[in-house]
């Protein structure tokens, strides 16, 4: 397979309202098969690899395998990933559900031994909770996925401070015993939990593009700035239309991927480029999810 390589560069770049980076740093996205790809990339290099793979439902970037044949696959995928990872870094591994027959595998409970093998460690297994899909007729329909957050070791780049979300009762104190008068929780707000709410991307969300279904920025956020340092290298090796390059760009971090359709990897290239230029519409960290049942849905 060709491997076509480019390094995104802006089409104006006197007219960057960005800090202009170096060549070196500028992204690096390539059309390509994963696997070719990778082993061109050097090893223990990547503070965070995040990504999610075809799940093998038959979307229109993939063709529906037999199960086993699926993981064949994820197995040699994962095992290039465990090569490029940082000894401080993390892989984040996002999937749902393989739906046969009505019939569901929950995907990372059959991933789940391919990274042991590997002797990556498990952190945290994260709900991410969205309010839309498919409405199923003969089981609950689903509203969860999951990423499974996996470590190299136990000294593990960690910044929880970034990620920290307003405490539901910020000015709560202590009101009896020594620490009286003393506030309760962390000023800086509290940990975000292992249960994740961010909307996903349908036709409504400011991110959508031509992609079935992409990752809502913010929810690659967290990952990179919870996991990597300013600087550090990110990739994502199934990176369809450039979702978790964009996330680690707006945070600083040194940045790869890949795409094997074309036309995913075209808007991944053109979406960087948008963001250059500040012109690149993302739904806000923190933004409180729509409610209808509050004046202008608690916007
Ligand atoms: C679930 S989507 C990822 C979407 C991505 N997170 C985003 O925000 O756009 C999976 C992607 O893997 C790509 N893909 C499938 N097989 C691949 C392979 N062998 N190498 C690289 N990419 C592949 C598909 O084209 C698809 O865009």
């Amino acid at each position: 397979m060709t491997l076509h390589l480019e390094r995104t560069e802006p089409e104006q770049p006197l007219l960057w309202p960005r800090e202009r980076p170096r060549p070196e740093d500028q992204p690096l996205l390539a059309c390509s098969d994963n696997l070719d790809f990778m082993r061109g990339l050097p090893g223990d290099r990547f503070k965070l690899i995040v990504t999610s793979p075809p799940y093998n439902l038959g979307k229109e970037y993939e063709s529906r395998t037999p199960l086993d044949a699926w993981l064949d696959t994820q197995e040699r995928v994962i095992g290039e990933c465990r090569r490029l990872l940082h000894p401080h870094g993390s892989i984040c591994w996002q999937v749902g559900n393989y739906v046969q027959d009505g019939e569901i595998v929950p995907l990372d409970t059959v991933l789940y031994p391919l990274f042991r093998r590997r002797g990556l460690r498990l952190r945290n297994r994260i709900i991410w909770h969205f309010g839309h899909g498919l409405h199923c007729s003969r089981r609950l329909s689903g509203r969860y996925e999951t990423i499974n957050w996996w470590t190299r070791s136990d000294d593990y780049t960690w910044n929880l401070d970034a990620i920290r979300i307003p405490a539901k009762y910020p000015g709560k104190r202590h009101f009896k015993g020594p620490n009286a008068g003393n506030l309760s929780g962390n000023p800086k707000g509290k940990n975000p939990s292992d249960v994740w709410e961010f909307p996903n991307v349908k036709s409504n969300h400011p991110e959508k593009t031509i992609h079935p279904c992409q990752f809502p920025v913010e929810l690659v956020e967290r990952l990179v700035l919870s996991m990597t340092d300013a600087g550090d290298a990110v990739l994502d090796p199934y990176m369809g239309v450039g979702s978790s390059i964009i996330a680690a760009l707006m945070h600083g971090r040194t940045v790869c991927g890949c795409d094997i359709v074309p036309e995913y990897v075209e808007v991944a290239r053109s979406r960087v480029r948008q963001w250059y230029a500040g012109t690149l519409r993302t739904r806000p960290m923190g933004k409180p999810i729509y409610d209808p049942t509050l004046p202008n849905g608690g916007h």
